[in-house]
């Protein structure tokens, strides 16, 4: 096994084991520094921390590379729907595709929520946000379905299916709860994009949403969605999951941390942005210069990534389907003009180009989801739902691996020394 040598002090040194993935990503593994040592790592935002091992996902950010399994992103884009590629995140791949089409039927069987619970949704107010009802609801299924044991695969597994039938189910719930229209009950024939579609907008739109580019169009924007190794909120997963927290208390803790504008949040606040820009005359300029003035806190919202310091893969294949969209649905959204203008002066600005700040997946999203009748406070719930099978995914591979052990980083205390009270 290859070692890297560190050397603390001239009387302190250790030789660490190297770790090497299957596409040749190197890590420190740093296990027994404080153990061997009494040092420990310090990387406020995790920038260089690796926290686990995973199968799911491969993303080379430099390069702009993001495969699910090993596939890569444009070509599952166009090759399969989102619950096959669900079942492919979720348990990788199989000898045949009989544990799939069991997966499918069980997800129309369980769509439906129990009658009691379309009752809470009454209690909250009439503009509440959907994730804040979204993020409660999730947590309130806990109450309805055990999930105590981790080590039985098969509970497991209906606690799997019932997260991901339910959540499309109270996610169109909370649109029409916030617009104060009555619940549609899910069609059991229909498939999942299908009938999330009829739930939200059956008596309204329905021949409009059953038209293939919008289930076409969705059935994409999910999967894009689908995972993306250790962000944000699929981190805060493994945290809350390694506790042993039930699966739904465990996945409402990644919800609500999608939600903030700077991860999941982001497509609402992009919408927001090129609203402001429009009303104010399309001056996109003034914007630019706003997101580079370090004494303005304003940021070219869906610009930059952690991870990516290239066209973000997914915004690429978003830009062309939108463009898909509004064309076929005959809209022309001035909104698309300025993102494409605003886009086109920040590849080009010093400013952008050195810091590798390139388009994300939610700089074009909201302007698709407008195009298919999602307001915009359900932008943010449309990426809950299609990045529901990778936090998943992540959940179900750290508790069956049994040297799971509880998160639990440290820190390195900058307080008062000790005195008396
Ligand atoms: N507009 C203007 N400047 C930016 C932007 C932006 N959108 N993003 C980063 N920068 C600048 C920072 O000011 C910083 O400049 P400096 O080196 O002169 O101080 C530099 O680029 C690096 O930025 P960090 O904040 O250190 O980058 P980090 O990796 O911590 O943050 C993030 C990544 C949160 C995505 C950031 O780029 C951002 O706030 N973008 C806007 C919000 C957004 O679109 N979020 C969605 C991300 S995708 C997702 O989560 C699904």
């Amino acid at each position: 096994m290859k070692k890297a040598k560190l050397i603390l002090n001239e009387k302190q040194s250790i030789d660490l084991p190297i770790i090497e993935g299957s596409e040749s990503e190197k890590a420190v593994d740093i296990s027994a520094l404080r153990s061997q040592t009494g040092y420990i790592t310090l990387d406020p935002g995790y920038g260089n921390t690796g926290a686990c091992t995973s199968d799911i996902t491969f993303i080379d950010g430099e390069s702009g590379i993001l495969r699910y399994r090993g596939y890569p992103i444009e070509e599952v884009v166009h090759n399969t729907n989102f619950t096959d590629l669900s079942h492919l995140l979720i348990y990788g791949d199989q000898k045949d595709n009989s544990d799939l089409i069991k997966f499918k039927k069980n997800l129309r069987q369980h769509a439906v929520i129990h009658e009691d619970m379309k009752r809470f949704f009454d209690g909250f107010p009439p503009n509440a946000h959907p994730m804040a009802i979204l993020s409660s609801m999730v947590t309130a299924l806990s109450s309805y379905y055990e999930d105590s044991d981790h080590d039985k695969e098969e509970i497991i597994d209906i606690n799997i299916v019932r997260l991901l039938a339910k959540v499309k189910t109270i996610a169109a719930y909370s649109y029409r709860k916030s617009h104060g229209l009555p619940f549609i009950y899910p069609e059991p024939e229909l498939g999942y994009v299908e009938n999330f579609l009829h739930m939200m907008f059956a008596d309204s739109q329905e021949d409009h949403h059953s038209d293939n580019i919008i289930i076409e169009a969705l059935n994409l924007l999910l999967i894009l969605h689908a995972d993306h190794e250790q962000n944000c909120s699929t981190s805060t997963v493994r945290m809350v999951g390694s506790s042993h927290a039930n699966i739904y208390a465990t996945i409402s803790a990644g919800i609500s941390a999608l939600w903030g504008p700077l991860h999941g949040g982001a497509n609402q606040a992009v919408i927001e942005m090129l609203k402001m820009i429009h009303k104010d005359g399309g001056s996109y300029k003034k914007y630019i210069d706003l997101a580079k003035d370090k004494n303005s806190s304003f940021r070219l919202m869906g610009f930059g990534h952690r991870v990516y310091k290239n066209y973000d893969p997914r915004a690429r294949v978003i830009k062309s389907m939108t463009e898909k969209v509004l064309n076929k649905l005959n809209i022309n959204d001035p909104l698309l003009d300025i993102a494409k203008e605003l886009e086109s002066v920040a590849l080009n600005d010093e400013y952008f180009v050195k810091r590798g700040l390139y388009p994300n997946v939610d700089f074009y999203s909201g302007i698709i989801y407008r195009a298919l009748g999602f307001p915009t406070n359900m932008f943010t719930v449309m990426f809950a739902l299609g990045r529901l099978p990778g936090w998943i995914a992540h959940w179900r591979e750290m508790i069956l691996n049994p040297k799971n052990r509880i998160n639990r980083p440290r820190q390195i205390y900058t307080g008062r020394s000790k005195r008396n009270y």
